[in-house]
């Protein structure tokens, strides 16, 4: 089984917790791709749902399949969002942002009565850490915002390189206008902690790490899907 079919494996599994009617967070990512094409399968039987987006580029995807969308004002609360990750431990804390979207999409998980992660098996780690870190942050003060998240790494023992992400030869730019630092901790032992000090950075818009919010993730891997909850 290669990547893309356990990706699919896992989307399979998540659409058996999607009931007739249900409000959706729909997330973003090649593994979040994968199950909006089987959503839009059964949208296209008959099946009712409506969807909220996490990014500009699965909104494109639903509208072309079919998969009916509104926007989080008009559903502030969701019943379930199903996305995927970069990382995921076996307490659930993740690290999403590969795909730039990590604002919406912490946002859109928020707003849910549950998150579901779906993944392959390569992003369930032992420690948080190896996949850089993404950190959305606004772009005015970027040289203090970046030598301030440092700062605070450096209080808990985190070094590593701060990279501004690149995107189409330029400045990568998220949905929402912001800039994003890839941090390449390469292991982080205490997520809350480095979550806290992140939160009071005043440049820092939002951060990867998702900590309590995934009810359960369902990895894939060559011999299926497993849940872990
Ligand atoms: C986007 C994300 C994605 O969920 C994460 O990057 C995983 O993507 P993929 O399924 O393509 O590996 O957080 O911001």
């Amino acid at each position: 089984m290669d990547a893309r079919e356990m990706k699919i494996k896992a989307a399979e599994a998540a659409l058996a917790h999607v009931e007739y009617g249900m409000r959706l967070g729909i997330g973003t990512g090649s593994t979040a791709e994968e199950f909006v094409r089987l959503l839009a399968e059964k949208v296209a039987t008959g099946f009712k749902v409506e969807g909220v987006p996490t990014s500009e580029r699965t909104a494109r995807l639903c509208l072309e399949l079919g998969v009916p969308l509104k926007s989080l004002d008009e559903l502030p609360e969701l019943d379930l969002t199903i996305d995927g990750a970069d990382e995921v431990d076996s307490d659930l804390t993740l690290i999403k942002g590969g795909g730039g979207a990590l604002l919406r999409e912490k946002i859109v998980a928020a707003a849910s009565q549950r998150m579901i992660v779906i993944a392959d098996e390569s992003k369930l780690v032992a420690t948080l850490g190896a996949f850089a870190l993404p950190i959305e942050i606004n772009p005015f003060g970027l040289v203090s915002t970046r030598m301030a998240i440092e700062k605070k790494a450096s209080k808990l023992g985190l070094g590593g390189t701060l990279t501004l992400r690149q995107g189409g030869g330029e400045d990568f730019m998220t949905d929402g206008g912001h800039y994003i630092i890839d941090a390449s901790f390469g292991r982080i032992p205490d997520a809350e902690a480095l979550s806290n000090e992140l939160n009071s950075i005043p440049g820092v818009v939002e951060h990867g790490l998702f900590l309590k919010m995934a009810a359960l993730a369902i990895i894939a891997g060559p011999a299926g899907a497993r849940t872990l909850r």
